[in-house]
Parts: C-alpha cells; sequence; structure tokens
C-alpha cells in the first residue's frame, strides 16, 4: 500500500489530547501543518477566523495540500465533510465540498510538456460523508474546466497557432453537446471578418473564426461570448521591446476562458443558451504584414485608421460584437487580454470589467464566489473623442497617453450592437500567475467559471 494521509480538524482527539502536537501546530504560521505519526500522515487544518471563511479559502488551501502531498508522492488522502464543516463554519458542506475538490484538482495541475523531468505525483482524494457524488463531481468539471483554459494558455506557439488551435477545440469538446464550425480564410472574407483578416496578414497561418454553440435550453436569452484569441502577439510591425515576450503565448487567454466556460456549461448540463465567438490569429510582422496608418473598413461600414499594430486585440474583437448582433445575442459578454494598462491599474489579482453597471457589479460578485476575481470600470464618455482620426471614421489607439484600458473599452463600445446588453472584461493582468494555494507557475485559466457562472445567472 502506498503512502496514505488523513485531513483532520485541530480539534480533532488526536491532537487536543496531545499537548505537544497541539503547541507545535498553534505555533506554526500557516493555515495547515503536516505531521507524520507512527502510523499516518497527517495533515491538520487549523481553524480559520470567521470573517476569513469562504469558499475561494477553501480552494487555496486544498490547492495548497494537494500539491504538497503531491512532492511527498503520497498516494491517497482522506477528508470528511465533518471535518470541512469544523473548520469552515460559515460555508454551507455542498459548497465547501464542492469547493475543496475543485482546488485540489486546480493545486495538482502543473505545464510539463515541455519538461523532461515528468509531472508531480497525484493523490488521489477521497471525501467521506454522505450525498456528497454531486458537490464532488462538480468541483471536478469546474477544475476540468479551467485547467483546459489553462492548457490551451500555456502551450506555445508552434503548437498552438491558427492552423492547430480548431481542433484542439474540437478534440477536447467532440464528445460534449458543444456544436463547433470553423470558418477559413475563404468564408472571412465572405463575411468580411476584416479586422481579423486584417491583423493575420503577417502571419503563415491564416487566421480562422470559431464559433461554438451550446443549448441546454433554447428557450432562454441567447448570450454570446466572444474571444481575444492572438495565439501570439508580436506587436506586428509596432514590434514590441524590450520586455520579456514568451507570455504573449498566452494573449489567446480570452479565447481559452471562452473555451474553458463552454466546457463547463455542457457537462454541467447548464440550461442556457450559449454561442462562443472565437477570434484566432497570430500577430507577426512581416511585408504583408498590415502597416500603422493603414485602414480598415468593417462590415458595418466604419472605418479604422491602424495608429498602432499592437493594438490588434480590439481590431479583431469588433468582428466578434458584430457577428453576436447578427446572431441577434441578448447578453454579449467579450473577454481578452487587452491592455497593459489594466494591469497597472488594477494589479494581477483582478480582471477590469466595462459596460452595462448593473451587470458589471454582478459580475463582481460572482467573481467575489467563485474565485475569478473582477471589479466595475468606468466608460467615461468624455474621453471618447481620444479615438478620433484625421482621415478615417477613428483610430484603433488613443491620442493620449492615459486611461489605456478605458479608451479600448471605448473602441469596443463602438462595435457593440445596440440591442445588447454588453460586458468586456480586460483580463491582461490575470495571465500568468505564481505558485500559490491552487496556482502553479503557469497561465491563471481566468475566466471559465466567471464566463461560465454568468452565463447562468442571466439565464436564470
Ligand atoms: N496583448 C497586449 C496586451 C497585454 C500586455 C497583455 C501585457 C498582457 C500583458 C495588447 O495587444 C497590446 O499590445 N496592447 C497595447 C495597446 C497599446 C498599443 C495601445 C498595450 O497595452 O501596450
Ligand atoms: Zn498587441
Ligand atoms: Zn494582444
Amino acid at each position: 500500500m502506498g503512502k496514505q494521509a488523513v485531513m483532520i480538524s485541530v480539534t480533532d482527539n488526536r491532537i487536543s489530547q496531545n499537548p505537544n502536537l497541539k503547541d507545535y501546530i498553534d505555533l506554526n504560521s500557516s493555515d495547515t501543518v503536516t505531521h507524520m505519526t507512527e502510523s499516518e500522515l497527517l495533515v491538520i487544518l487549523k481553524k480559520v477566523k470567521q470573517k476569513e471563511q469562504s469558499t475561494e479559502k477553501i480552494r487555496m488551501m486544498a490547492g495548497d495540500i494537494a500539491r504538497r502531498l503531491g512532492k511527498l508522492k503520497v498516494q491517497e488522502a482522506t477528508i470528511s465533510v465533518e471535518t470541512l464543516q469544523t473548520v469552515f463554519t460559515e460555508v454551507n458542506d455542498h459548497e465547501a465540498t464542492m469547493a475543496f475538490v475543485e482546488g485540489w484538482h486546480l493545486g495538482q495541475y502543473e505545464y510539463t510538456s515541455y519538461k523532461s523531468e515528468k509531472p508531480l505525483h497525484h493523490t488521489e482524494l477521497h471525501i467521506k460523508g454522505d450525498g456528497v457524488n454531486e458537490a464532488v463531481n462538480n468541483g471536478k468539471i469546474r477544475a476540468a474546466s479551467m485547467n483546459f483554459s489553462r492548457d490551451l494558455m500555456n502551450d506555445i506557439p508552434s503548437e498552438l497557432n491558427p492552423t492547430t488551435f480548431p481542433k484542439r477545440l474540437k478534440d477536447e469538446l467532440e464528445n460534449s453537446d458543444v456544436n463547433i464550425e470553423v470558418f477559413n480564410k475563404v468564408k472571412l472574407e465572405e463575411m468580411e471578418m476584416n479586422g481579423l483578416l486584417t491583423v493575420g496578414q503577417g502571419s503563415e497561418h491564416d487566421p480562422v473564426f470559431v464559433e461554438m454553440s451550446y443549448q441546454g435550453d433554447a428557450s432562454k436569452p441567447l448570450v454570446a461570448l466572444v474571444g481575444k484569441g492572438v495565439t501570439y502577439d508580436t506587436g506586428g510591425i509596432n514590434l514590441k521591446q524590450g520586455r520579456h515576450l514568451s507570455d504573449m503565448r498566452m494573449d489567446m487567454g480570452g479565447a481559452a476562458a471562452v473555451a474553458g466556460a463552454m466546457k463547463l456549461m455542457a457537462e454541467s448540463k447548464a440550461k442556457v443558451n450559449v454561442v462562443a465567438l472565437l477570434q484566432i490569429v497570430e500577430n507577426l510582422p512581416d511585408s504583408k504584414a498590415i502597416l500603422p496608418g493603414d485602414v480598415i473598413r468593417y462590415k458595418n461600414g466604419k472605418t479604422v485608421q491602424i495608429g498602432n499594430t499592437d493594438a490588434e486585440g480590439r481590431l479583431i474583437l469588433a468582428d466578434g460584437l458584430l457577428r453576436a448582433g447578427e446572431l441577434e445575442a441578448e447578453y454579449v459578454v467579450d473577454i481578452a487580454t487587452l491592455t497593459g494598462a489594466i494591469a497597472s491599474a488594477l494589479g494581477s489579482k483582478l480582471a477590469g470589467v466595462f459596460g452595462d453597471e448593473d451587470l458589471a457589479l454582478k459580475m463582481k460578485q460572482l467573481g467575489d464566489v467563485n474565485g475569478d476575481h473582477n471589479w466595475p470600470m468606468p466608460l467615461v464618455d468624455s474621453y471618447d473623442s481620444y479615438l478620433d482620426s484625421d482621415y478615417a471614421d477613428f483610430n484603433n489607439i488613443s491620442s493620449k497617453g492615459e486611461a489605456g484600458s478605458i479608451t479600448a473599452g471605448l473602441f469596443l463600445r463602438r462595435f457593440v450592437p445596440g440591442s445588447c446588453k454588453w460586458l468586456h472584461v480586460d483580463m491582461a493582468g490575470m495571465m500568468s500567475s505564481k505558485e500559490e494555494g491552487y496556482y502553479a507557475n503557469s497561465a491563471t485559466g481566468f475566466g471559465a467559471r466567471l464566463l461560465a457562472d454568468y452565463t447562468k445567472y442571466v439565464s436564470k
């Protein structure tokens, strides 16, 4: 039999009857303490202050333990619902169980495709308690969906690019109820997806547009999820400089979030009516690449001066937003690693959410619960004129060096069909994480849970 671990509360007899051990645990500054007795490996969960208790705290704790036990090559670990209840008195047992399972499977995540030393050992989790199956299953689905987004984001540009991305989606989702349609370059020309076509001009990989639909309940309002899928952003002719560029393989994080959300909703049989619109393209400089100063004419007749080829995200999202209008979506959310400025404004633990103010507040509340933290941001009307162009209808960059995330949002607003309730999520600050709780030194997988929970919320 391999190594076994048992997770218990600090109030358990095994601890309370052993004053030395109790002292040792109390003196330890972390929330959980690992201790080897003669017969078993104990993981002791300390009491958590009431106001610090949340499902996110549970996920982070579980992720941390899963990684630690994996490093110790523990075969199996057990926790009872009763233990969770003792430690997290403020969270109901279904939510606590689900969060623990989710955090556990997220914490086991490592991106090892290109490591010759193979992965962390995975410790099998057992939850003791009656009627836990549904919570366990939901927790697993949520983690697997977020891990799918992480895998897509982490992958390298030679493997994941506009040529290969659609197949990756099909491989993952083909046995689900998600329907996938892929539009190639010829079709994009027919559909006048001119933002996508223009941004893709410099790459050997033709851009693609992927439309995925899932109808758990066709009577629900149509929700369109629009994702920026730039598989690599060099900046184009406005080549990025002097900065660590490897992370720009994650500039398809918006598309990854949407794909993860589709998996989550389909696998949990959510009663929603949703369409995913992914613009997938590589932004490279080349003799065929679009030049700064050029103009794009969009399907709705609007013309845009390319002030900067590195502001490519908004150019492709514009096509997706117009498509959402054609499909008569009632709710539209676009999500993108759009501006470095959002990370300056909000740091690396929050995304910014722009658009309908009531819905943005709801989005924040959903993120507070599900761990995809975000905060409402303003679309300041008086900054709209910063996008003026001398020779096109408007410019893709602002004439002022301030409020870069807001002007990007204002650019997108010009393409949002009037009938849609719209939100824009800028997740550029949330692309990658450092090892902590259920996060690894890897892509975050931000957004899958958020988009799925939001879609379910507006479909109630
Ligand atoms: N993909 C970037 C935004 C980004 C930056 C994401 C850093 C993650 C980390 C985007 O396409 C971009 O380059 N934006 C420019 C816009 C500018 C040219 C107006 C930026 O933020 O600098
Ligand atoms: Zn860019
Ligand atoms: Zn980009």
